[in-house]
């Protein structure tokens, strides 16, 4: 489906569960600026569904009286927001520059050559999608990568890369 077809398309249906969360989070702006819970739903969504999709969008837009490219300029300004599938376990690797200076190019490449894939790529297993990420906050703990977009781990030696991708492969659904 390309852009154009999903801003035309009417809004995905979302469940009643998806609604009440959404509505929670709306609940925490005055009701003339409900927009801005835009990247709080965009992240419910994306936690029931493992990425935004162009429906996704849409049913977000429709939902917050948005125009669907406002929505769409979220999306996409910020990295942690999937425009596409990913693995059960997506590792984005910090390689901004405090990174870079401290093994962070070292730590995504030794990551994408243990997982055979490309950076930005995804395991034909469907199990790590390995991506760069920017800053992290956490630059005195370089190489940081973070899990799932919640869990970072520091200083990640190889060492330390190899026993993580063996931790999560045991926890893999
Ligand atoms: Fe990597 Fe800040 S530059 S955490």
């Amino acid at each position: 489906m390309t852009l154009s077809d999903s801003t035309q398309a009417p809004a995905a249906a979302l469940s009643a569960a998806t609604l009440a969360r959404f509505s929670r989070e709306v609940a925490k702006y005055p009701p003339e600026q409900k927009q801005s819970a835009v990247m709080a739903c965009l992240s419910i969504l994306q936690q029931e569904q493992g990425w935004v999709s162009a429906d996704a969008e849409a049913a977000v837009a429709a939902y917050l009286g948005m125009a669907p490219i406002a929505v769409r300029e979220v999306t996409t300004f910020y990295n942690m927001y999937n425009q596409q599938r990913v693995g059960q376990f997506k590792l984005n690797v910090c390689t901004n520059l405090p990174c870079q200076l401290r093994d962070g190019e070292r730590a995504l490449a030794h990551l994408c050559h243990k997982l055979g894939i490309d950076e930005g790529g995804t395991t034909a297993d469907g199990l790590f999608t390995v991506q760069k990420s920017e800053c992290l906050g956490a630059c005195a703990d370089s190489p940081v990568l973070l899990v799932n977009d919640r869990q970072m781990v520091s200083f990640m030696s190889n060492d330390r890369l190899d026993d993580l991708v063996e931790t999560l492969k045991a926890q893999a659904k």
